[in-house]
């Protein structure tokens, strides 16, 4: 899992050019694509190389391990199963340590200088030239628990109105802002099109953010359809639902 398109490229072409059929890349945000696309209790071994540290307190929220992460991998891990963290910062090891055992479910090993490695990543044969420490942390699943998703089944993309908007109930959407219990849905744009109105919408489920765009428009009764854009749609969760139920009582 990685974020910059580059760097899936970059591996992807590596990978091909090696042979390998067996390995699956994902782009996104690791926090929520190894919980929200692994079945509980799937993985035995989760790996984490360097990641970045986000060293500023107001950057912290950046950080991938952390309570959420443990309560992540006490979901994903088969028992037994393991998730281990390289690090060339060592209170970064220190703090990914605290945070497994605040979570209780987990026996930690660490931090301590990683053995020796089955092969050795980018950053670290850089860190090793320059001859910076290392530090490795494990933590080994001994109490499974089931964590809260954002990702929902069988989206519901289709909402029916008595009749297409008009010009000022659409403007009046606009920087409007619908919250429920953590999650948040703001309407960033309003556009006219031909066939009727496209909304830019923010949504968000608690952190995790996304942008999509729903369409409204007119039927042949003379009814309208609110329904989420074809091309950028967003992943079904409890804030994208909420915010087209917000849509349509305000628009009926
Ligand atoms: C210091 S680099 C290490 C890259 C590689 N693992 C290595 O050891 O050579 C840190 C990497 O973490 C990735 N990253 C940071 N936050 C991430 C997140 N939330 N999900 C997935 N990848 C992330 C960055 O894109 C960056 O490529």
């Amino acid at each position: 899992m990685e974020l910059p398109r580059e760097c899936l490229v970059k591996a992807s072409a590596e990978l091909e050019a090696c042979g390998r059929e067996n390995v699956r890349i994902l782009r996104g945000d690791a926090r929520y694509l190894l919980r929200e696309l692994f079945e509980t209790g799937t993985l035995q071994k989760v790996l984490m190389q360097f990641p970045l540290p986000w060293p500023k307190d107001r950057h912290a929220k950046h950080r991938v391990v952390g309570s959420r992460w443990a309560e992540t991998l006490a979901d994903v891990l088969a028992p037994g199963g393991g998730f281990e963290l390289v690090t060339d910062q060592g209170w970064y090891a220190e703090e990914a340590a605290a945070a497994f055992k605040t979570h209780g479910g987990f026996n930690v090993v660490g931090p301590l200088a990683p053995d020796s490695r089955p092969f050795l990543t980018r950053y670290e044969r850089k860190w090793k030239e320059e001859g910076r420490e290392t530090w490795k942390v494990k933590a080994i699943l001994t109490r499974p628990l089931p964590a809260e998703r954002f990702f929902l089944p069988s989206p519901m993309t289709h909402h029916h109105l008595p009749v297409l908007p008009l010009e000022d109930s659409m403007r009046a959407l606009q920087g409007l802002r619908f919250e429920d219990e953590g999650v948040v849905v703001e309407v960033k744009e309003v556009f006219r099109s031909d066939s009727g109105w496209l909304l830019k919408l923010l949504a968000s489920d608690e952190s995790f953010s996304q942008i999509f765009f729903a369409r409204i428009v007119e039927r042949v009764d003379g009814r309208a359809l609110l329904k989420l854009e074809e091309g950028g749609r967003p992943f079904w969760t409890r804030a994208v639902r909420f915010g087209l139920e917000e849509l349509e009582k305000k628009l009926s």
